[in-house]
C-alpha cells in the first residue's frame, strides 16, 4: 500500500476493504440522509470496473484508531472508449474543511489519473455549492455542461394525452413488450443470450444520438453492459420496455426504456436510458417511453437525468449542476453516474 503523508497532521493513501465503514460514516458526517450503507458500496465498487480510491486520515499515534476525514473517488468516463476521461468524486468531513484536505486528495487522484493516461478529468458540483465550485475553479477546472433532474409527479401524470400512443405504434406494426416478458418466452439459455445482446446492441446503436460532450466511442462492451445494467439488482424487468418492428423478418428491437427502484427512497424509480434507433426516431415513431408510467400506480416518481453540451457562456442563474472539465497536469488541456 503507497502512503502519501501530507503536512496538516493528515495522511493521503489507498483505500483498503476495512475502510468501508469509516466511509458510510464520512459520508454521513457530510450528509445525514446519505442512504447507502457499506454493503451498497462494496455493490457499487464491484460494478464499477477500474474504480480508484483514496482516503485522508488523522495522523494517529500507534495503536490508536485512525479516523477518515476525507474520501476521493476516480471513475472511468466514456462509452467503452479507452479510459481516458476519469471523472473525480470528493468529500471532506465539514469538520475538516479548508484545510487542504480536498487539495491533497485532489493531487492523489489526479496523480492516479496520469498513471492511467488520463487527458481529462472532471468534476461535479451543485451550482448552489460554492465552497465546491470555488475549489474547482483554483484547480483549473472550467465549465463544460450543465445537467437537470427532472421529476415525474406520476399521481398527477395524466396519461390521456398518451392514450392512443400504442394503438398507433400496433398500426405501424411495432409491439411493446418488456425485458421480463421477453425472457420468460425465450426458454433457453442460448435465446435469452440472444434477447439481451439484442438488447445491448440497441443501446448501443442508439445512444449515439445522445447530447454528450465526450467524443463518440465504440459503445458499452457486452460484458460491462450485462454487470452494470442488466444485472443491476435495481433494475426491473417489467419497467424494461422494448418495442419491437414486426414489419420485418426477425421482429427486430427498434426502442427500449428502463426505470430502476431507487435503492430505499421508497416511492422513487429511476429512469435508466431512453432510445431509439434513427430510423424509427425519424419517422417519428417515439411513443415507446408512454409506457413507463404503467407499472408504478400509486404515485411513486420517476426520476430522469438530462445532460446538455452548453458552448455558451455560463449563466449561474440557470440550471440545478455543473459539470466542469479540468486541465489534467501534465496531460495537455482540457476538453469534459455515487458517492
Ligand atoms: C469541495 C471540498 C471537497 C473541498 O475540500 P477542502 O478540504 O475544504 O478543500 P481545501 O482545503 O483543499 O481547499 C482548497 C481551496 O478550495 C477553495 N475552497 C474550498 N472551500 C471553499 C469555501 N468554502 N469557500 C471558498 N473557497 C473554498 C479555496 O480556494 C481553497 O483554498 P484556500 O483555503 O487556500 O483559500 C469540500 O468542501 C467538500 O467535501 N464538499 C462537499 C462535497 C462536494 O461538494 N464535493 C464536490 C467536489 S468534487
Amino acid at each position: 500500500m503507497s502512503t502519501t503523508v501530507a503536512t496538516g497532521g493528515f495522511a493521503v493513501r489507498d483505500f483498503a476493504d476495512s475502510d468501508y465503514g469509516g466511509l458510510i460514516a464520512l459520508h454521513r458526517r457530510d450528509d445525514p440522509t446519505f442512504h447507502w450503507d457499506a454493503a451498497d458500496l462494496r455493490r457499487f465498487d464491484r460494478r464499477s470496473g477500474g474504480l480508484v480510491r483514496r482516503v485522508a486520515e488523522d495522523r494517529v499515534a500507534e495503536g490508536r484508531r485512525s479516523h477518515l476525514i476525507g474520501s476521493g473517488m476516480l471513475t472511468a468516463i466514456g462509452r467503452g472508449a479507452p479510459p481516458q476521461r476519469y471523472k473525480l468524486n470528493l468529500v471532506v468531513d465539514p469538520a475538516r474543511r479548508r484545510r487542504g484536505v480536498g487539495g491533497a486528495l485532489c493531487a492523489a487522484l489526479e496523480s492516479a489519473a496520469l498513471d492511467r493516461g488520463a487527458s481529462h478529468l472532471r468534476g461535479e458540483a451543485q451550482e448552489t455549492n460554492a465552497a465546491a465550485l470555488a475549489f474547482l475553479a483554483k484547480r483549473g477546472f472550467v465549465e463544460l455542461s450543465r445537467s437537470w433532474e427532472s421529476v415525474l409527479d406520476v399521481a398527477a401524470f395524466d396519461p390521456a394525452r398518451f392514450a392512443g400512443a400504442e394503438g398507433r405504434l400496433a398500426a405501424a406494426g411495432i409491439a411493446i413488450t418488456t425485458l421480463a416478458d421477453e425472457l420468460v418466452d425465450a426458454g433457453s439459455e442460448h435465446a435469452i443470450e440472444a434477447v439481451r445482446r439484442a438488447v445491448h446492441d440497441l443501446e448501443v446503436v442508439s445512444e449515439r444520438d445522445e447530447p454528450s460532450p465526450d467524443p463518440p466511442g465504440p459503445g458499452t462492451a457486452y460484458e460491462a453492459y450485462v454487470r452494470c445494467t442488466l444485472e443491476d439488482p435495481n433494475l426491473l424487468p417489467d419497467g424494461f420496455f422494448l418495442a419491437r418492428d414486426h414489419t420485418k423478418d426477425g421482429a427486430p428491437l427498434a426502442g427500449l426504456s428502463y426505470l430502476f427502484a431507487a435503492e430505499k427512497q421508497s416511492g422513487v424509480l429511476k429512469q435508466g436510458f431512453t432510445g431509439v434507433l434513427p430510423e424509427y426516431t425519424r419517422a417519428k415513431r417515439r411513443s415507446s417511453s408512454t409506457r413507463c408510467t404503467a407499472p408504478c400506480p400509486g404515485g411513486p416518481r420517476r426520476r430522469t437525468r438530462a445532460a446538455t453540451p452548453r458552448s455558451a457562456s455560463p449563466d449561474p442563474s440557470r440550471g440545478t449542476g455543473t459539470g466542469r472539465r479540468s486541465r489534467c497536469p501534465g496531460g495537455g488541456v482540457t476538453p469534459r453516474r455515487p458517492p
